[in-house]
C-alpha cells in the first residue's frame, strides 16, 4: 500500500521513550503543541516523581507539568503504551560508554525491543539519543524490525543539542538538525519539530546529522583539552591562564575562548568524542587527535590534585579540604562523569579529609552535602552554583582556590 504525505502528517499521539534531561522537555513541548503525549520511562521512581510534579530538569516548569497532566495532555507511565493509532515515537535514552570507553548501546537496544512490541503501521520513529554514525540505519531500524511486523514505518534522526540550565538557548530556539532515511521521513520529522522549534535544518542523510552532533561536542572537547594543556604551560611561567586567554580573545576574528577546568563532565562532552573515535575505527581510521584530547582531559583531576598537594606543602595527610559544587556544571544536579568526583577520590587517596557542599546534590556515595565550613585547611571552588554563598569562607579568610572553568572572579586565585 502506498502512503500519502497527508495521511502521515496526521499524527495525534507521541510516545517519548526516556524522561530525562532530553526526553522530558520534548514531552512537554509536544504536549503544549497539541499532541497527546505518553512520557514513558523504565524507572518507576522517576514516573512517580513526574506524576507528583517533581523534576530535576531546569528546562521544565512544575506548573506546566502538573497542568498538562491534569488536562490529560500528557501521561507519565512506566509501561510502554500500546496504542491502536500510528504514533510518533521519540527515543531519548542514555548512550554511555562501557568500562573500556566504548559505546554502550544496551539501553538503546532495550528501548528498540520495547518499541517493537507496540509499533503500529505507518508510525514515525525519531532518534534523539547521541550515538555513532550510522546508528539509525544500522542499529535502530534493524533492532526494531527484528521483532516488529509493523509496515511502512518511517525513521529519522533529530539529535538533541540541549544544554540543561542554559537560559539563552533551549529546545525552542536552538536550530534542530533533522534527516530521515527517506524524504517522507524527513518531511514528517520536520512537521513534528516545527511545532516547537523555530529553526529546522534538514540534511541529506541521517549520517550527516549524527556526525554533526558528534563533531560539535568533539570540537568543544578538544578545545578544552588544548586550554587545559595551555594552563600547564602558563602555570610553569607563573602567568595567569585566564588573563592570557582574555587577552587572546580581544582578537575579533579567528579565536574563540575556552577556559581550563579540572576536566570535563556530563553525558555529552566526555562521552560523544569516544563515539566519534568508534565511528572512525569502524571505517579503519585511528582518530589519534581526539584520543589525545580525551587522555588530556581525563588526566586533569590528577594533575590538579598534585598541584594542590604542592600548594599545601607536599603532604595532604590529615588536611581538611572542602569542595564547593560537585555536579558537572553550575545550577544542575547531574553528577554523570563529573571530574569533581575523580578529584575528590584522588585527594582522599592522597590522605586528605574531604567534605563537600552542593545545594543541588542531596547525597553522593552515602554522604550528604555539608554547609560551607571555615574549619578547613583549604576550600576548592569547582562548580559555582548561583545559590552557593561563599560569605563563610570570605569572612574567615580561609585559604580558597578557584578551580572552576567559570570566567567569573570570586575573589580567590584562579588555580588553573
Ligand atoms: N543531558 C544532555 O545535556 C544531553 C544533551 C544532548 C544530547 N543528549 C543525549 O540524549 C540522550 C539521553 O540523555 P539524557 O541526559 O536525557 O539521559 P537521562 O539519564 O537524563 O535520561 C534518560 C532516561 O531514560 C530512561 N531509560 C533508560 N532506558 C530506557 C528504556 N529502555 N525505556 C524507557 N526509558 C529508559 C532512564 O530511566 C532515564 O530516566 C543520550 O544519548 C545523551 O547523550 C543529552
Amino acid at each position: 500500500m502506498t502512503m500519502h504525505n497527508n495521511d502521515r502528517g496526521s499524527f495525534k499521539n507521541v510516545i517519548v521513550v526516556g524522561q530525562g534531561y532530553v526526553g522530558l522537555p520534548i514531552s512537554i513541548s509536544a504536549a503544549k503543541s497539541g499532541y497527546k503525549v505518553f512520557g514513558f520511562d523504565i524507572s518507576e521512581e522517576k514516573i512517580i516523581q513526574l506524576q507528583n510534579g517533581v523534576i530535576n530538569s531546569p528546562e521544565v516548569q512544575k506548573e506546566d507539568l502538573l497542568r498538562l497532566q491534569k488536562k490529560g495532555k500528557i501521561t507519565f507511565t512506566n509501561s510502554i503504551p500500546k496504542l491502536s493509532d500510528k504514533s510518533i515515537i521519540v527515543i531519548a535514552v542514555p548512550t554511555p560508554l562501557d568500562n573500556n570507553r566504548n559505546p554502550d548501546l544496551n539501553m538503546l537496544k532495550k528501548a528498540c525491543e520495547m518499541i517493537s512490541t507496540v509499533l503500529v503501521d505507518q508510525s514515525l520513529v525519531i532518534n534523539e539519543s547521541t550515538s555513532f554514525i550510522g546508528t539509525l540505519r544500522n542499529f535502530i531500524k534493524p533492532a526494531i524490525e527484528e521483532n516488529s511486523l509493523a509496515a511502512e514505518v518511517k525513521y529519522a534522526v533529530a539529535p538533541e543539542r540541549i544544554d540543561p540550565g542554559n537560559s539563552t538557548w533551549g529546545i525552542h530556539n536552538t536550530p534542530r538538525l533533522i534527516s530521515g532515511l527517506d524524504d517522507d521521513a524527513t518531511g514528517l520529522a520536520k512537521d513534528f519539530y516545527s511545532k516547537f522549534c523555530k529553526i529546522i535544518h534538514t540534511v541529506s542523510k541521517p549520517e550527516v546529522a549524527e556526525a554533526a552532533k558528534l563533531f560539535e561536542n568533539t570540537f568543544r572537547h578538544v578545545n578544552i583539552a588544548l586550554v587545559n594543556e595551555f594552563s600547564n604551560i602558563t602555570q610553569a611561567f607563573g602567568i595567569s591562564t585566564h588573563e592570557t586567554i582574555q587577552a587572546a580573545a580581544t582578537k575579533p576574528f579567528g579565536f574563540m575562548p575556552f577556559y581550563p577546568g579540572i576536566g570535563v563532565g556530563g553525558h555529552c562532552i566526555p562521552v560523544d568524542p569516544s563515539y566519534l573515535v568508534y565511528s572512525a575505527e569502524s571505517v579503519g581510521y585511528e582518530a589519534q587527535f581526539i584520543e589525545l584530547a580525551d587522555e588530556t582531559n581525563l588526566r586533569m583531576p590528577h594533575v590538579v590534585a598534585s598541584r594542590i598537594e604542592k600548594y599545601l606543602g607536599g603532604d595532604l595527610r590529615e588536611k581538611r579540604i572542602q569542595i564547593a559544587g560537585i555536579s558537572y556544571k553550575p545550577n544542575i544536579s547531574d553528577l554523570r562523569e563529573s571530574p569533581a568526583l575523580v578529584l575528590m577520590k584522588v585527594l582522599i587517596d592522597l590522605g586528605a579529609q574531604v567534605s563537600w557542599c552542593d545545594p543541588y546534590v542531596k547525597k553522593y556515595n552515602g554522604q550528604s552535602s555539608n554547609e560551607l565550613d571555615n574549619n578547613i585547611d583549604l576550600g576548592l571552588i569547582i562548580t559555582p552554583h548561583d545559590t552557593l554563598n561563599f560569605s563563610t569562607w570570605k569572612i574567615s579568610g580561609v585559604k580558597v582556590l578557584d578551580l572552576s572553568a567559570n570566567i567569573q572572579n570570586f575573589g580567590w586565585p584562579k588555580f588553573l
